[in-house]
Formats: structure tokens, sequence, C-alpha cells
């Protein structure tokens, strides 16, 4: 593919790449760090070249590009969002897609991509990595679900916002006696509600991971109330009944076949009122987890991997992900991080479960 020299003395020219960087999926506090980091180290370092792909997967569907240099990355690193956009188009859903991505990758003359996403656009990026187009995959989800990760970029600040509207509801729900709801997100996995609900002190932690028992539930809303404290129930958005006990509804469906979710909270607010009869109320986070700065640790997270995942470009290691694994930035094949996803462990949520009711 597209190598070209550098303009120079044509003894110590170096072979420069251009690569094309896109963010798909729901965007998260950290992607602006990440471009950042990319284009500061692989212009700066590696004298590469950059283009960056508008929203997600659609950018290269369409040939829809723009320049990407350290002009474009100046001063994005604390802002929330994505320069580049980000959908959830699914080029394996789209006539013609794959295909068409790699017209657009031999047209611009590119060496190859780097794909910043969750389990959706990293499923696709190893995908097109089988069938003929280099990619390097970035991790990012505040649901901090991705495997071959200890953590994804995003998560800290979804669950420092989490926990900070936490803290302001145990006072106003104090003030009311009245129980309160906080509707998290998170589909598959209960991270969000686990962190956020722990650092909290909420006195009800429900997760996708551990059907809930509404009556168990109610008695514990019922025991917080006869120690003269409010109770605050946190539910990650995909947290369900025990199979029978309580009627959910069912959501639309996107286009990598997930539900749109959002409602478990009003459903609990009307559950837990109906059975104790104590006030109850509802409150649903939504995008707020997502959108805003990042934290100190999401800005260093992201930051490094931008400086390894260009590394693993500028190698031709591609197919491979950036992750991290204690403290260090390793590779993985796309194949682990997507495998499965990375769901709570029973052990960890039994910890929570000590502080209930
Ligand atoms: O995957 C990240 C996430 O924020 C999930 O927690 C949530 O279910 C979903 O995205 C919401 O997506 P949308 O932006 O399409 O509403």
């Amino acid at each position: 593919m597209g190598r070209w020299q550098l303009a120079g003395n044509e003894a110590d020219t170096v072979s420069a790449m251009r690569i094309g960087v896109l963010t798909g999926g729901g965007d998260c506090p950290g992607l602006n760090a990440v471009i950042r980091a990319v284009v500061r180290k692989g212009v700066g370092v590696y004298g590469h070249e950059f283009v960056g792909f508008q929203d997600g997967w659609r950018g290269p569907v369409e040939a829809d590009v723009a320049p990407l240099g350290v002009e474009q990355v100046r001063g994005i690193l604390p802002r929330g969002g994505t320069i580049l956009g980000s959908s959830r188009t699914n080029p394996y859903k789209v006539e013609g897609g794959p295909e068409r991505i790699r017209a657009t990758v031999t047209n611009l003359n590119l060496d190859g991509l780097i794909a910043i996403g969750g389990e959706d656009t990293l499923g696709v990026a190893k995908r097109l990595t089988d069938d003929g187009v280099p990619v390097v995959g970035v991790p990012k989800t505040i649901d901090n679900d991705l495997n071959a990760t200890d953590y994804t970029f995003g998560f800290d600040t979804a669950v420092t916002i989490a926990m900070e509207a936490i803290d302001r509801l145990h006072t106003t729900a104090e003030s009311h006696h009245r129980a309160l709801v906080v509707e998290v997100m998170g589909r598959h996995a209960g991270w969000i509600a686990l962190h956020a609900g722990m650092a909290g002190g909420a006195n009800i932690i429900l997760i996708p991971e551990r059907p809930f028992d509404i009556e168990q539930v109610c008695a514990y809303v019922e025991r917080r109330f006869e120690t003269h404290y409010a109770p605050i129930i946190v539910v990650a958005e995909g947290a369900t009944p025990k199979e029978g006990t309580m009627t959910v509804r069912e959501g639309e469906l996107d286009a990598f076949g997930h539900v749109r979710l959002s409602g478990i909270g009003v459903v609990l607010e009307e559950e837990i009122r109906g059975r104790t009869g104590r006030e109850c109320r509802a409150t649903v986070l939504g995008h707020i987890q997502r959108g805003g700065t990042p934290t100190a640790f999401d800005r260093v997270l992201a930051t490094r991997f931008g400086l390894h995942a260009v590394d693993a470009a500028h190698d031709g290691d591609w197919g491979n992900m950036v992750a991290l694994r204690g403290t260090d930035i390793v590779r993985v094949p796309l194949a682990e991080a997507t495998r499965e996803l990375k769901l709570v462990p029973l052990e960890r949520y039994a910890e929570a479960e000590v502080f209930f009711g």
C-alpha cells in the first residue's frame, strides 16, 4: 500500500506512512486525547501523515475524510466528544460496505487504519483485518466491558459523574424521606453501577449479571427507612428482574442488534412505590455520563493508548489492539478483545452486597 518518501536528502529519507483514524460507537470522554496522541507522536516522532474519517465506519464507507494534522489536534486534550464524530454504522450491514472501505483505503493511499471504539467497532476492525484491511484498535467504552484490557478510558469519567450525582441525591432523598432510584448506563455489564454505587454509598446496586428479586429490593428499602435513612438504589440500564417476577418493556434494535435501553429506573420506581407504599422517584443519568471533560485518569490512559497505537501501526502490527494490563500498555489480538464481554464477576458483586439495606 501507500508508503512514500519524506522530502529531504535521498540518503537519509525515512519511509513514512499514511494512516486513517476513526472513532466509532457511543462517544466517550478521552477520544480526543487518543486522537491527539496518535497525531502528535505519529507526525512528530515518525513523520507519518494522518487523515480523519468522519462518523465511525461511515467515514471510510463513504470516503468522508478530512486532513488530520497537528493543527487539527491543538487544544483538544480536555474536550469531551470526538472531533471526528461517531456513529453506530456497521459496514457489514451496508451494501458493499467492506469493499467500499477497501477501495477508500487504496484510493487514499493509506497503509492502514486506527479504529477507536468498543466491542462493535473493534469487532468490525477484526473482520476487516481478516478481509485484508489493516487495522489497529484502541479500546473505548464508558461501560468498561471490553475483554483483554483492565480498563477502557471513559469509564473513570462516567463513574465519577454518576458518583457525584449519587452524592447529591443522598441529601435531597434524606430531606424528603423518599427512596431514589438512579439509572446508570451499562447494557450488558454493571461496572458503572458497581463502581459508582460503591463509591457513592448506594444501599442497593442492581446489575445485568445478576437478575434481581424485587421482593428483596423492597425489603432493603424498608430496612433502610427503619434506620432513618433514605435509600438510594443504583440500577444499570440492562439490569433485569428474575424471570417471571416483573414486567419490563422491550426496546428497538440498533445496527449491531443491541436493544436501545432505558426504562428500568422508572419501572423500579413504580414497583417500589406500589409494593412498599413509600414515595420513590427515579433519575436517569443517560448521556450525561458520556459528556464533558475526561478525568485525569482517563486523559492519561487515553493518551498512552494513542501513543502505543501509533507505535503498533508504525511497526505494521495490524490486527492488534492496545490494552492496559496492570500499569503497562500491551498489544493483544483484536480476536481476544472481541471474543466475549468482560462482565462483573459475582465475587465483586458480593463485596458490594455487604452494604445493601
Ligand atoms: O456502549 C456505550 C453506551 O453508552 C451504553 O452504556 C449504552 O447502552 C449505549 O451506549 C447508549 O447508546 P446511544 O448513544 O445509542 O444512546
